[in-house]
């Protein structure tokens, strides 16, 4: 009896440590400013299709699962079926499939671990900060549960405070990238399930109490005034918390209110502020200081709004000349996470003439809005609420609502980005139109200074082309995916289509092109060669610039990107081919023609 109920107390103590331990991830505003102590390089992997490392055969999680870093051997009392040191590594960051052959199609459970040794210090609270892990992922330091979480493409934040210990650690991961129907992403999409631990794995330390979420940003009405908020965490209500940009001679002052939150409305002296913009990406040195903690930030300050059918940039018309972009690496391929490949992928956007990006189809690597910061390039950022997903089910609004989010609070204070996109070619229904109307609903209540956009799908009727999505009235922008020339008709079917939109607002062609594989040449009827693909361009920018309420474009695509639904044999061979630039550099016909259109400002109007 006696041993019975010390059992339960012992299983019950397990259970609580679990959920003590098992928090749910959170994130930390402003993370990359904090001098990560990176967790990147190599990790043993065990790679595990049956997920025996963490479930029983009954489908519960495990309490002796591979997360404790056992090291099974010949001999042994117990048994132990795994042993990561004698495993095989994986660089992280970067996906699994394209760092070995036998893993290009994997789908499933996969194991990461490592040891790190960490110099604790005194006051300090320590989180393990992961840059993206596609799809769901779990997560111990020394065998205890930190957290787990589900989304491939936003950064999150775990505190280990309590796991970690002065010395040698070792932090064990489980990512499984397995295509789930209720998830976001669902079961369909047209790009590769790139999955692992895809981005930067780092530690941030931070005091007891510090500064873990802010926002701010220029008014619009006046462009003379900097508002905003920052959050404290662990701090009291009354504490101090003061905002300074040292180049602007300003400083402000506030105290916390009841939850902690600083509220900031202070002006700037007139003529002083440089804004952001394309033209001059100017960043400014923001450092955030409370009781215990300091934050130093770059940020950049601008205002972005619609007036009708306009787009207003600082208060003035803007059209946007972009590209759309998939974080496929250039070169390499598999997924982008490095500086060189922003470097890469927006320089080769700039030699576009773009001063607009759409990171499609996912928010991006932190890297991809940090560099479009620093270059003046203008983001449409999307959270993959893509074609078909579980509109009717709560649970998947929540995981949408989460994911947006997450999307928010890492990228609120990059000037850069302008819109917060919910959703890419949803069927039109009465269920999905009230998914999406609520998610630009939770974007406007996180996020009030940005606009909200989809890219919508377009019925055809005759020669007409017509928007009118019942959605469109729950965006600030309407976003229009078409394939004139390509999915139906002819290249110069454009020539003739008309276009009717049934909102006063700016419209964005989200989408438009064709395929070619590059090298590939031929006359301009000839599907799949440069001279096919260029011909769909010509026309397109010919038929855009007789929509009057254009106000910017995002062709399909910038580079050629893999997709598991692209198989022609020695044209696409596993790639879309839809591409301007090959995933070797190679420009396609195509690339010049919109070049040349950007360059010389021939193609739409800001107002
Ligand atoms: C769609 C979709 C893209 C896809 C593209 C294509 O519009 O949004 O994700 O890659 O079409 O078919 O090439």
């Amino acid at each position: 009896m006696i041993s019975r109920i010390a059992g339960l107390i012992i299983c019950c103590v397990i259970v609580l440590s679990n959920v003590v331990f098992a928090q749910d991830a959170k994130v930390l505003d402003g993370s990359d400013q904090r001098s990560p102590i990176s967790l990147n390089g190599d990790s043993h992997t065990i790679v595990d299709p049956y997920r025996t490392g963490l479930f029983t055969f009954h489908n519960e999680e495990k309490k002796n699962g591979w997360f404790l870093n056992e090291h099974g051997k010949v001999g042994d009392t117990q048994v132990i079926e795994y042993d990561f040191a004698k495993a095989p590594t994986l660089k992280v960051p970067g996906d699994w499939n394209t760092q070995k052959d036998s893993l290009f199609f994997y789908e499933g459970l996969l194991w990461y671990q490592r040891d790190f040794t960490y110099i604790a210090k005194p006051g300090k609270r320590v989180f393990l900060h992961v840059g993206a892990a596609n799809y769901r992922s779990w997560f111990w330091v020394n065998g205890k549960k930190v957290c787990e979480h589900e989304g491939g493409f936003t950064s999150f934040d775990c505190e280990v405070s309590s796991a970690i210990h002065d010395g040698p650690n070792f932090v064990v991961a489980a990512v499984n990238n397995t295509r789930i129907a209720d998830g976001v992403p669902t079961l369909n999409t047209d790009w590769w399930n790139y999955g692992g631990l895809t981005r930067d794995v780092s530690l941030i330390e931070v005091p007891g109490s510090f500064i873990d979420e802010y926002d701010l940003h220029l008014d619009r009405a006046t462009r003379s005034k900097i508002e905003g908020w920052v959050h404290v965490e662990n701090a009291k209500p009354g504490q101090p918390v003061s905002v300074d940009i040292s180049e602007l001679n300003l400083r402000a002052s506030a105290n916390l209110d009841e939850n902690n939150r600083a509220h900031f409305d202070f002006d700037i002296p007139a003529k002083t502020l440089s804004l952001w913009s394309p033209d001059s990406p100017k960043l400014y040195k923001v450092q955030l200081r409370s009781a215990d903690d300091t934050l130093t930030d770059e940020i950049g300050f601008r205002t972005i709004e619609t007036r009708g059918s306009q787009i207003l940039l600082n208060g003035k018309p803007i059209f946007l000349r972009g590209i759309s972009i998939h974080a496929e690496a250039p070169f390499r391929t598999g997924r982008a996470y490095s500086q060189e490949d922003a470097n890469t992928l927006l320089g080769w956007a700039r030699d576009l003439g773009c001063n607009y990006v759409r990171l499609a189809h996912y928010p991006h690597d932190e890297r991809m809005t940090r560099t479009a910061d620093r270059l003046g390039i203008l983001v449409w950022s999307e959270i993959p609420v893509y074609w078909m997903i579980q509109f009717d089910n709560p649970a998947v609004l929540a995981k949408a609502k989460l994911q947006l989010s997450e999307e928010i609070r890492r990228d609120r204070n990059k000037a850069s980005v302008i819109f917060w996109s919910v959703a890419n070619e949803t069927p039109i229904n009465p269920a999905r139109t009230k998914f999406l109307s609520t998610l630009a609903d939770t974007a406007r209540a996180l996020d009030s200074s940005r606009l909200v956009t989809a890219a919508l799908l377009v019925r055809g009727e005759g020669h007409t082309k017509i928007i009118d999505d019942p959605l469109g009235s729950a965006l600030d922008v309407i976003g229009a995916n078409e394939y004139i020339g390509w999915y139906e008709q002819k290249p110069e079917t454009a020539d003739q289509t008309m276009w009717r939109i049934d909102y006063e607002k700016p419209l964005i062609m989200s989408e438009f092109g064709g395929d070619a594989r590059a090298g590939l040449h031929g006359n301009e009827n000839e599907r799949w060669t440069e001279e096919y693909q260029a011909s769909i361009y010509r026309h397109q920018l010919v038929m855009l610039n007789r929509i009057s309420q254009l106000r910017g474009l995002s062709p399909w695509i910038l580079m050629d990107f893999r997709s598991p639904s692209r198989q022609l044999p020695g044209v696409q061979d596993y790639f879309n081919r839809k591409g301007l630039i090959a995933p070797d550099g190679t420009k396609k016909a195509a690339f010049y023609i919109l070049q040349k259109a950007y360059k010389e400002g021939s193609v739409g109007k800001a107002d």
